[in-house]
């Protein structure tokens, strides 16, 4: 598998440039795509790899005949262009059988048949060498709130990956497992509703070392977080298996914009945040384009999502070589986070320093936000 092109491993989902731009409000007004030619396309573009579910690859009420050809073709694809592919997941949600959930539908024949669903498409994960396998409870949720005891959809969402963790080892794959939270859509709520809520889930998993998380841009703006805090919290952890990037606003419907489209100040702390921490996994774009785009608009926007991480990148590095942006920072004693608050000191000494004639001093100082954000603010521009 080859490096990308700047050594960022871009990855895009099959069902992303392969949108054909239906919503809830009118069908397709562009032409499906093959996945082949997606991956020919995209390793034109420069991407690294692409991302898929079963669906997007295998059409539903395949015969296993058709299926093994199909798989045959695509990965001819990715051998002849040296794309990898990141991640692969399941759909969950799209047959109809799955509209009370899958992994924590309330019946059990439905739970099973998921199950097994999951299985089969994590044989060909690892036949076409994917890194991650990613978990997305799209229907795994209510809008009726008393027609599931959440502490059992919670223990059958639990078994589930449980299940599906032992038969990852027991088959010998070389696969790590990703849970991706979002708070409603499709359903009116949905069971690991945030990153933090995922985290636990994890901690409580029979393997929890090869489970980590998969945050999405969108998913946690749709809460009204901050999607910078929730990667930290993520890299604190070391659960930071995978990322979908894309772009949101507060308050909307998913709107799955292209990379940067959107909040630019956010998506620079982001970005800043993954090089500085060195995060080496795919960056992948669960992104569309615009409904009123054709089939050459979904180019420019696969284009646009790299070019901008690429962008931001650069506009990271340079931000952090500003001269005034290390004095800022010393300013705002941005290091001194960085260094234990009781450094070994007994407790009689920090109550000490717990008297009010200490606070009102320490009250006295500034820490200098606003030349430290004006200068963010001014690099984004170009004016600086
Ligand atoms: C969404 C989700 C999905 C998942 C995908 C892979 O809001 O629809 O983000 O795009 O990421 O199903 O798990
Ligand atoms: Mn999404
Ligand atoms: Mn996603
Ligand atoms: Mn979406």
């Amino acid at each position: 598998v080859q490096e990308g092109q700047t050594g960022h491993r871009f990855t895009f989902g099959l069902w992303t440039v392969g949108n054909p731009g239906r919503d809830p409000f009118g069908g397709p007004t562009r032409a499906e795509v093959d996945p082949v030619d997606s991956v020919h396309k995209l390793a034109e573009l420069g991407a690294w790899g692409v991302s898929l579910h079963d669906d997007d690859l295998i059409p539903m009420g395949s015969s296993d005949a058709e299926k093994e050809k199909i798989v045959a073709r695509f990965k001819d694809a990715l051998d002849q262009t040296g794309m990898g592919v990141g991640m692969a997941t399941t759909n969950l949600f799209g047959h109809p059988a799955f509209k009370d959930g899958a992994f924590t539908s309330n019946d059990r024949g439905i739970r099973r048949a998921a199950i097994g669903k999951a299985m089969r498409f994590i044989d060909v994960a690892a036949q076409l060498n994917a890194e991650v396998y990613v978990f997305w409870g799209g229907r795994e949720g209510t809008e009726v709130g008393v027609a599931k005891d959440p502490r059992d959809a919670l223990e059958r969402y639990r078994e589930a990956i449980n299940l599906l963790s032992h038969y990852v080892k027991d088959q010998g794959y070389d696969l790590r497992f990703a849970m991706e939270p979002k708070p409603n859509e499709p359903r009116g709520d949905i069971f690991l509703p945030t990153v933090g809520h995922a985290l636990h889930f994890i901690e409580t998993l029979d393997h929890p070392e090869m489970v980590g998380v998969n945050p999405e841009f969108a998913h946690e703006t749709m809460a009204g977080l901050s999607f910078h805090h929730a990667i930290g919290h993520a890299l604190w952890a070391n659960k930071l298996f995978h990322i979908d990037l894309n772009s949101q606003r507060i308050g909307r419907y998913d709107q799955d914009f292209r990379f940067g489209a959107e909040d630019l100040k956010e998506t620079f702390l982001l970005v800043r945040l993954l090089e500085r921490a060195g995060y080496s996994g795919p960056l992948h774009f669960d992104a569309h384009s615009y409904r009123n785009e054709n089939a050459e608009g979904v180019w420019d926007f696969a284009s646009g999502c790299m070019a901008t991480y690429r962008a931001l990148a650069e506009k990271a590095a340079h931000f952090d070589s500003l001269p005034e942006v290390q004095e800022a920072l010393e300013g705002a004693s941005q290091p001194e986070l960085a260094v234990s608050s009781a450094g070994g000191d007994s407790a009689d000494t920090l109550k000490a320093e717990a008297t009010w004639e200490n606070l009102d001093q320490l009250a006295t100082r500034g820490f200098y936000n606003e030349k430290l954000d004006q200068i963010l603010v001014e690099v984004l521009l170009g004016v600086r």
